[in-house]
């Protein structure tokens, strides 16, 4: 179990077990992979993100979680993978996220994509994202580079 602190202060629980802090949480993000590169979308408010959201009262995570990156990305998902699940301690409420690999099988041009820009591209992630005004707080704290160096583990990316 990683403990740290994010952008906001706020404290932040992470785990690479299976489902640690919720069997149904509310909230799923992905980390998506798309020919070689990273794909994030561009939030209207928060910037440069890897997609994600909220389930849904009917969804399940998992479901969630490929609806969500096709809202923001257009993107097809071809492999979903779970990796891991984080819980926010915020001030007025606590989340539980589930984190997932995503290897995307096709990029479809979207007429929306909700509250963001559509699908972003990097070749590299750049290494200074903390202090980066374009990328999005959630890219900010350890939930990311905890979850790359376990992508990077187990053998999700190369
Ligand atoms: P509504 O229920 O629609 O009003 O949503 P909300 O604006 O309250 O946001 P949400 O329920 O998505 O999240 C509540 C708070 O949790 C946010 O204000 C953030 O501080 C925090 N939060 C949500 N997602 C993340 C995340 O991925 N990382 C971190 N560090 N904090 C998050």
């Amino acid at each position: 179990m990683h403990v740290f602190k994010d952008y906001y202060h706020n404290t932040v629980k992470l785990s690479f077990e299976e489902k640690p802090f919720s069997s149904h949480p509310k909230h799923v993000w992905a980390i998506c992979r798309y020919q070689g590169k990273w794909l994030l979308t561009e939030h209207e408010d928060r910037g440069y993100e890897f997609p994600g959201g909220k389930v849904e009262p009917d969804e399940e995570a998992d479901q969630a979680a490929i609806r969500e990156i096709q809202e923001e990305t257009g993107a097809v998902v071809r492999e979903l993978t779970y990796i891991g699940q984080y819980q926010v301690l915020g001030r007025e409420k606590v989340i539980v996220k589930n984190i997932y690999f995503a290897d995307i099988e096709k990029l479809v041009k979207q007429d929306t994509y909700f509250e963001t820009k559509g699908p972003v591209l990097f070749a590299d992630l750049p290494r200074s994202i903390a202090k980066n005004k374009n990328f999005s707080f959630i890219m900010k704290d350890d939930v990311l580079r905890q979850s790359l160096a376990y992508l990077e583990k187990n053998g999700l990316i190369r």
